[in-house]
């Protein structure tokens, strides 16, 4: 797919402030840091569209950007952000489970799991919780510029092994760095032909 144009809508708080309306969109979760941000910058060719920040914590509300006119990106808050009080996390929860649980035309979630790290207990419930409530999702490896080619492909293949445990069927895996841009027109064709299929 070629990226047009994109462009800022609108932060909302919660789902009933999100945008009024009726065109697919696809959002980016993953815990704080994990780099959500930044790819939706590399995904759109926009430096700065989506804010990023090397301190967690940095997108705090439902930030959706209109692409080529007809379809929606949804930078969320990252989950599991400890150093923030009980309280702003429960906060958090919320509005990200309200969002993914309310928001009709969501089409796809991409979980971004960082490519560096075992996995984890946070990001394995999450993607439990995902399966119980029937949200479609793909999985985006992160950072993948980090790791040497060897390391990579023993991490991914460990987590999948490690999925494998409770699914039958792995969900689509992308894997991904907003440095070299890998992955990128992958995501981007797999949203065209889900777009096109509508
Ligand atoms: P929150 O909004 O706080 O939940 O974080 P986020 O998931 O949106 O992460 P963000 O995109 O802000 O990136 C966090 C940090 O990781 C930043 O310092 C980025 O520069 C860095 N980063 C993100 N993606 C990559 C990547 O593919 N490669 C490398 N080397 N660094 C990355
Ligand atoms: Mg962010």
């Amino acid at each position: 797919m070629i990226i047009k144009s994109a462009t800022f809508v609108k932060s909302s708080p919660a789902v009933a402030q999100c945008p009024n309306t009726n065109t697919p969109e696809y959002a980016f979760i993953g815990r704080s840091n994990v780099g959500k941000s930044s790819l939706i910058n590399t995904l759109t060719g926009i430096k700065g569209l989506a804010l990023t920040g090397s301190t967690p914590g940095k997108t705090l509300l439902i930030n959706h950007f209109l692409v080529n006119g007809d379809w929606h990106i949804v930078d969320l808050p990252g989950y599991g952000f400890a150093q923030r009080g009980k309280k702003q996390r429960e906060e958090l929860r919320r509005m990200i489970e309200g969002y993914i649980l309310g928001r009709e035309q969501l089409t796809n979630l991409f979980l971004l799991i960082d490519s560096r790290l075992e996995p984890q207990q946070i990001d394995l419930e999450f993607i439990e919780w995902l399966g119980e409530n029937g949200v479609p999702f793909s999985i985006v490896f992160t950072k993948a510029d980090k790791l040497t080619k060897t390391a990579l492909n023993t991490n991914i293949e460990n987590y999948k092994a490690r999925l494998k445990e409770d699914w039958e069927q792995l969900p689509p895996i992308f894997i991904t760095s907003s440095q070299t841009r890998d992955g990128r027109d992958e995501i981007l064709n797999y949203i065209e032909q889900i777009n096109s299929s509508l």
